[in-house]
């Protein structure tokens, strides 16, 4: 049925493609410049887009709900009406607070449903297949951004986004090269053959058309956050879970609600970090290792040198050995903000940090220990005129999520489910750990590692950034911090430097290919550090403000995707 929707509207599709509105341009490999506004993001139509909508006059927030429906259509590996998200914003009156459009738990989840009868986990039962889905946040989160900060009419911001899941866009070699690495979980977990599956795989430049999908987006252009969660959508949700054993029920669609959050702020010299409280572990854990390095020189230790990798090693264990045992959705748990972000017990849990040995992650806390894949999520950031700034980061947690399309609906669910801690000290994909703080209750938000964040100098926007790359998130953009207050370097040298990421367990650091030549790696293991070596982490999407008021954006070149910066 969907293959042969798909014909018929790839006939129409060659037809209007002239009025496929916007048209991506050729990406520049260089920070983009401009006074009147940028837009940093992972994909080239989701940029355009943004672009145009701050050109018709609207503002960061109106561009980011343009932005996020655009990458539902053109990114659907991560960008996202079946998954959520996280929003920082400062308004240009200064006002800075955050949004939480995370999915929650459905009320039928409980803390034992992916282990069997001996308490052991059920291989993939959390990451793959309809029981692995939480309820979708985005679209009532781009709703409450819309309601309290829009200026433009909603319609004006969703209908790009129809128009190319109706007339087709083209795919990216890097889209069509990830959707042809999941030929086979698409087969195996929908019940019928579902858009994304082509024989003979896809190719650069091949024409997708989303006729399901535009649907589905007029009726939340009609309706808005109703036209989702309640009518025709919510009963092919609905549909879908009963038809492949999930437990998503209209009462939990309807029930579902983004919630304003103030976020977890923190001074670093002249600067103040913004980024996102519970439920994501990212603002807490950037504050507490930004508070951390404020007790060392690692300016003489010098940019990715054997000391300094050694050094935020052993301030990142720290931070996630916290992150297992005191995180977890803030509205069920009794997270201890104080005593995280006070300074003097950052200091005292550093104090014995020897610059002559590693600490076992044992030594640490206990727990087990298993490797990290990468997995996908993508984070834009926007600015306007006015001097409004949004740092958003959203993803439907693994590539394609569940690998469960909605049939008849046309968007892919999340797997954010294996988020939660599914059974005390059992690693989740990103080899994360956690207990009662993140164990899953029915209408919990999942613990996520996003960390949309803003940074502002002297009172002043002057930084908006973020990345995917699952635990890895909150070490790139603590990273890409030290890089540009402390190291010197300029937005692109930051973005682009090879990274470095550690997390408590497993007791490894993990370099980015060509972060450091063998005999640094060998001064590393002469420490007792074991190392990793892996492609590439995160994608980072940033935007400076520059001295004079204008803006600089800085996309993530260097690394495979299709990120672009554009600015006016
Ligand atoms: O919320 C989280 O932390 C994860 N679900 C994010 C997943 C992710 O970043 C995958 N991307 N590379």
């Amino acid at each position: 049925m969907n293959l042969i929707r798909t014909s018929v509207f790839v006939l129409f599709a060659l037809l209007l493609a002239a009025c496929a509105s916007p048209e991506p341009q050729e990406p520049p490999r260089s920070p983009a410049f401009g006074a009147n506004g940028m837009v940093v993001s992972a994909n080239p139509e989701a940029t355009a887009v943004g672009l145009q909508i701050l050109q018709e006059g609207g503002n960061a927030f109106d561009a980011a709900i343009a932005v996020k429906y655009m990458l539902s259509v053109t990114y659907p590996i991560a960008g996202n009406i079946g998954g959520g998200g996280f929003m920082v914003y400062r308004t240009a009156a200064g006002e800075v607070g955050s949004l939480d459009f995370r999915e929650t738990a459905p009320a039928a989840a409980h803390r034992d449903m992916y282990l069997d009868e001996e308490g052991n986990l059920i291989d993939g039962l959390s990451r793959i297949g309809h029981l692995s889905a939480g309820v979708p946040g985005t679209v009532a989160g781009m709703e409450e951004a819309w309601e309290r900060f829009g200026s433009l009419p909603f319609a004006q911001l969703i209908e790009p986004a129809i128009q190319v899941a109706e007339n087709g866009h083209r795919v990216t070699a890097f889209n069509a090269e990830q959707s042809n690495r999941f030929q086979d979980e698409f087969a195996e977990v929908n019940r019928a053959p579902i858009l994304f599956m082509k024989e003979g795989g896809w190719q650069e430049g091949d024409l997708l058309v989303q006729p399901e999908l535009a649907e589905t987006l007029r009726r939340i252009r009609d309706g808005g956050a109703a036209g989702f969660y309640t009518g025709e959508t919510a009963d092919l949700i609905v549909a879908e879970m009963q038809a492949g054993g999930g437990i998503i029920t209209h009462e939990d669609l309807a029930a579902y609600r983004a919630v304003w959050r103030p976020t977890v702020s923190v001074d670093f010299g002249d600067y103040r970090i913004h980024s996102m409280p519970p439920s994501s572990s990212g603002g807490i854990a950037i504050a507490q290792l930004m508070l951390g390095s404020a007790d060392f020189d690692f300016a003489s230790l010098g940019h990715l040198t054997p000391e300094t990798i050694h050094l935020m090693a052993e301030l990142m264990r720290r931070v996630y050995a916290d992150r297992a045992t005191h995180l977890g959705d803030s509205d069920f748990f009794d997270v201890p903000f104080e005593m995280l972000l006070d300074p003097a017990y950052i200091s005292a849990r550093n104090a014995d940090i020897s610059m002559s040995a590693a600490t076992p992650s044992s030594l640490i806390k206990e727990g087990e220990v298993e490797r990290i894949e990468s997995f996908e999520t993508t984070h834009f950031s926007i600015v306007d005129g006015a001097g409004n700034a949004v740092s958003l980061t959203t993803t439907v947690n693994s590539f394609f999520g569940s690998k469960v399309m909605v049939q008849g609906a046309g968007f892919f669910l999340n797997n954010e489910m294996d988020d939660f801690a599914a059974a005390p000290g059992v690693p989740n994909q990103f080899g994360l750990v956690g207990g009662e703080a993140n164990a899953i209750e029915p209408g919990k938000r999942m613990l996520s590692s996003m960390s949309p964040t803003i940074v502002e100098r002297g009172g002043e926007l002057f930084l908006v950034l973020g990345t995917p790359g699952g635990s890895t998130i909150i070490t790139n953009v603590y990273q890409v911090l030290m890089n540009l207050l402390v190291h010197g370097l300029d937005l692109q040298q930051a973005v682009d430097a090879k990274k470095m990421h550690a997390q408590w367990l497993p007791d490894v650091i993990t370099l980015e290919e060509g972060a450091l030549d063998e005999a640094g790696q060998a001064a590393l293991e002469a420490l007792g550090h074991e190392l990793r070596i892996i492609p590439q982490i995160g994608r980072m999407q940033a935007i400076q403000r520059l001295g004079d008021g204008s803006f600089k954006g800085v996309a993530d070149y260097t690394r495979t995707g299709d990120s672009v910066a554009r600015g006016f």
